[in-house]
């Protein structure tokens, strides 16, 4: 083990949360939220909500909040995203001037490198490498990503939208609980596993240490400074997204990555596309398209608990009966994300059946309202009817346009490989293939053929950016959040607890919640979650019951009479800002 890491202790800080603003909450958690009458972002760091209001406050709109706030997020938030991640962004534009109603996905997933072909890591055999260290690494798609949405739909310069991130580079900020608990869990995971240091490479790996480590001892209230950042951050203000993939940044992204070219680097393109479009309750939800398995996901669970709603019609909120269909149906949906979803530009990929009226009509049949299944039970394997260490922020400006944004680099400081010269952690987004047939991800998913690497093909993903419709067409909700797949299931449920109970923003975030994936045939309660009684009564329906830390962390924003409710997830201690 390298002396570095011997001399270091574990850091194990309380988690401290920041309250502010009201909010009656049924949970334990402190959630900070607050309504606004004119505008709003509710991001996972307070500083990074602060730069999108700066924003909305100078004129600019949903979308050049947005792109400062994320910037600001690759400041405040490196082990969740940044310049070598990727994401989604779901744009809804509802003002007619000056540009005309519409509503918009930008995909910058991070893509597989041209090198790269299915059997890429079964041939390289060695373990952890789709996880950590230069192998892992996907071409990123973020400044490629936010400089389009900046270009088609802002209405400020880059200088402008970048200013603030690259102040909180240069000034530095001082670290949070979060980041404390999120710098000593890889700590004490690479204490677990020193080979992991043999992937990244010595030097790189000293470098990422003292940097976003701390040399091994992260305290709340630390300084970090990122002076490489801000240079970088600087080189994209003037230039451009070619500064990133044409010119000095890409070159060292690529040297510091075998499998990665320049021309892999010149060729990423991020996609605008039609967001997918349901129905909830009269209203209109807009949800990420392929290859986020997040909108499907959620469209398909929201049709099952739409279908079977009158089993539940009379029972409480987190009733036994209500977290029974809600598990169901996301059984189900997770059992199709495992067999049927990838990127549909490589494999041939049913979507628009799997959403079908029909299909929906046949999975709601087979809910049994009094017992779960066995896993065999749940999704689709054949005959379909034949037609077809992540971050989310909202915003919403005067004007009523929204966005709703999910960014990652997918684990805790994502390959814990740097690019130190220019300052910023590249992710692992390639472990979000099937890199081994057979073998499941780091987040325990199952997934198919059609998820297997490709190069420039993009990895599943779970993130759901979600924006909602009422029956007036203008934004009620926009909601989204981070923690692998139980993205799908924290946003189906804070957006159930809005929709369904009429929960504030701070009552829908801060409220426990609960997990099912499909496989592993587990129903996960987070540690918060008290209710012993609807636990046993869970285990009744005939569910195998366990625990975990937490499910997700959501920020929401919702339309409450003439303002706009927000909350920043408790779990993650973050702040909405508001004007
Ligand atoms: N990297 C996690 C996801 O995209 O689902």
């Amino acid at each position: 083990m390298p002396k570095f890491l011997r001399s270091a202790t574990v850091v194990c800080a309380a988690f401290v949360l920041v309250a502010a603003g009201c909010g009656a909450v049924a949970t334990n958690l402190s959630v900070a939220d607050g309504t606004y009458p004119r505008a709003v972002v509710a991001a996972d760091h307070a500083i990074a909500s602060q730069a999108g209001l700066d924003m909305l406050m100078r004129g600019g709109n949903a979308v050049d909040a947005a792109v400062a706030t994320s910037f600001c997020l690759a400041v405040v938030r490196p082990y969740s995203c940044g310049l070598g991640g990727g994401g989604f962004m779901l744009v809804h534009i509802a003002s007619d001037a000056p540009m005309p109603t519409q509503s918009v996905a930008i995909t910058y997933r991070e893509t597989a490198p041209a090198a790269v072909g299915p059997d890429y890591y079964v041939q390289l055999d060695t373990p952890g490498a789709s996880r950590y260290g230069p192998h892992a690494v996907g071409v990123p798609g973020t400044v490629a990503g936010l400089m389009t949405a900046l270009e088609n739909y802002g209405t400020l310069d880059r200088a402008t939208v970048l200013k603030p991130a690259i102040e909180a580079a240069e000034q530095g900020f001082a670290i949070d609980a979060d980041y404390v608990a999120s710098a000593g869990e890889v700590l004490d995971d690479i204490r677990a596993h020193p080979e992991w240091i043999d992937l990244v490479g010595a030097d790189r790996f000293e470098w990422f240490y003292h940097r976003f480590l701390f040399d091994g001892e992260p305290k709340v209230g630390q300084t970090l400074r990122q002076p490489e950042l801000a240079r970088t951050l600087r080189l994209i203000a003037r230039d451009g997204a070619p500064a990133f993939y044409a010119g000095e940044i890409g070159q060292a992204v690529a040297a510091a990555c075998p499998q990665m070219s320049a021309e892999d680097l010149a060729q990423y393109q991020p996609r605008l596309s039609q967001p997918l479009r349901g129905t909830f309750r009269g209203r209109t939800v807009l949800a990420m398209p392929l290859p986020s398995s997040g909108g499907i996901a959620t469209l398909e669970t929201l049709g099952l608990v739409e279908r079977r709603w009158m089993d539940v019609e009379q029972a409480a909120p987190q009733s036994p009966a209500y977290i029974h269909l809600v598990v169901e149906a996301m059984k189900h949906a997770f059992a199709d994300r495992a067999e049927w979803l990838g990127d549909e530009r490589f494999a041939n990929v049913p979507a628009t059946s799997l959403l079908s009226e029909t299909y929906l009509d046949i999975l709601a049949r087979r809910i049994d309202p009094l017992r779960t299944q066995p896993p065999e039970s749940y999704g689709s394997r054949e005959g379909l009817p034949i037609d077809a260490g992540t971050s989310h922020f909202g915003v919403v400006d005067e004007w009523g346009n929204a966005v709703a944004c999910t960014e990652t680099i997918n684990l805790s400081f994502g390959s814990l490989l740097p690019v130190p010269e220019y300052g910023f952690m590249l992710n692992n987004e390639m472990d979000d293939f099937l890199t081994v047939p057979g073998e499941r991800n780091a987040f325990g998913l199952q997934q198919s053929q059609r998820n297997l690497p490709e190069g420039g093909k993009w990895p599943l993903s779970s993130m759901s950016p979600t924006i909602v419709l009422g029956e007036d067409g203008l934004v009620e909700v926009v909601v989204g959040g981070s923690g692998g797949p139980r993205i799908i299931s924290a946003t189906l449920q804070t957006l159930l607890d809005v929709v369904l109970h009429d929960s504030s923003a701070g009552e829908a975030v801060a409220a426990p919640r609960f997990h099912h994936q499909w496989m592993p045939d587990v129903l996960q309660f987070e540690d918060s979650w008290t209710d012993a009684a609807t636990m046993e009564a869970m285990r009744e329906f005939g569910h195998d019951v366990g625990r975990r830390g937490d499910v997700g962390v959501v920020q929401l924003i919702r339309r409450r009479g003439d303002g706009w409710d927000a909350a920043s997830d408790p779990r993650k201690g973050g702040a909405p800002a508001g004007w």
